[in-house]
């Protein structure tokens, strides 16, 4: 329609999150289909957001582990409407670039092997996998049973890691903060994916 505009990955900005973690819950619940373990982890780590037009739009959240030099890519997810755009690549390299610069090595993911479209999304932010865990997602933790994602029964869980390059000595090239995060290295998709935001 004349005058409509597509909402381009170059529109969003990627920020550090500094408001109530309870105002992202919605975001977070579309990663996570325990109530408890999200319960157990809203509140911890770090956020980043894309925000369009100021409104945020996706997000991620890192954690450290207990080992050093290591990050934990925890929770991540973009709007419904919004995916396929390449906002969670963004934000994934948005993530890449802060940890670099703090000297973290690697990033892990974990995801459930149930969700083919997860495992290649990671695998596409250049994740390889590192470990199965299985029966990860159990009554006991707080996951209904009977959840099939993609025709395959929610059971599994695989761990994914990436490592982060050395950050290269040279200007500060824009953080996550007050800059535009990961647009410029976007391939657009030629799916016609594209919609109005
Ligand atoms: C997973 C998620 C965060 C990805 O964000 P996104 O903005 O949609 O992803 P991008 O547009 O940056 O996609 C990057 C790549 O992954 C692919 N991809 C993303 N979502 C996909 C999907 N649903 N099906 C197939 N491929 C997908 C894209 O096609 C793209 O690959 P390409 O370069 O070959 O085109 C988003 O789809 C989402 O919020 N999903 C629901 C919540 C969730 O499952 N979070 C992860 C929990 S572990």
């Amino acid at each position: 329609m004349p005058g409509q505009r597509t909402t381009q990955v170059s529109d969003v900005r990627i920020e550090t999150y500094t408001g109530p973690r309870r105002e992202l819950r919605a975001l977070f619940e579309l990663a996570e289909d325990s109530p408890a373990e999200l319960d157990g982890y809203l509140a911890l780590g770090r956020v980043l957001v894309a925000r369009l037009d100021g409104h945020v739009v996706g997000h991620l959240q890192v954690v450290p582990t207990e080992r050093p030099g290591e990050a934990e890519l925890k929770n991540m997810a973009v709007l419904p409407r919004l995916q396929g755009r390449g906002i969670g690549r963004a934000l994934v390299a948005s993530l890449v670039e802060l940890l670099a610069a703090e000297r973290v090595t690697t990033l892990l993911v974990a995801t459930a092997a149930a969700g083919l479209d997860n495992l290649r999304f990671y695998q596409r932010c250049g994740f390889r996998m590192r470990s199965i865990e299985r029966d990860a997602f159990t009554e006991a933790t707080g996951y209904p049973p009977g959840v099939v994602i993609d025709g395959i029964e929610l059971r599994d869980r695989v761990w994914f890691d990436r490592a982060i390059p050395a950050r290269r000595p040279g200007p500060p090239s824009p953080g996550p903060d007050g800059a535009q995060g990961g647009g410029g290295q976007h391939e657009e998709r030629g799916d016609g994916v594209g919609a109005d935001a």
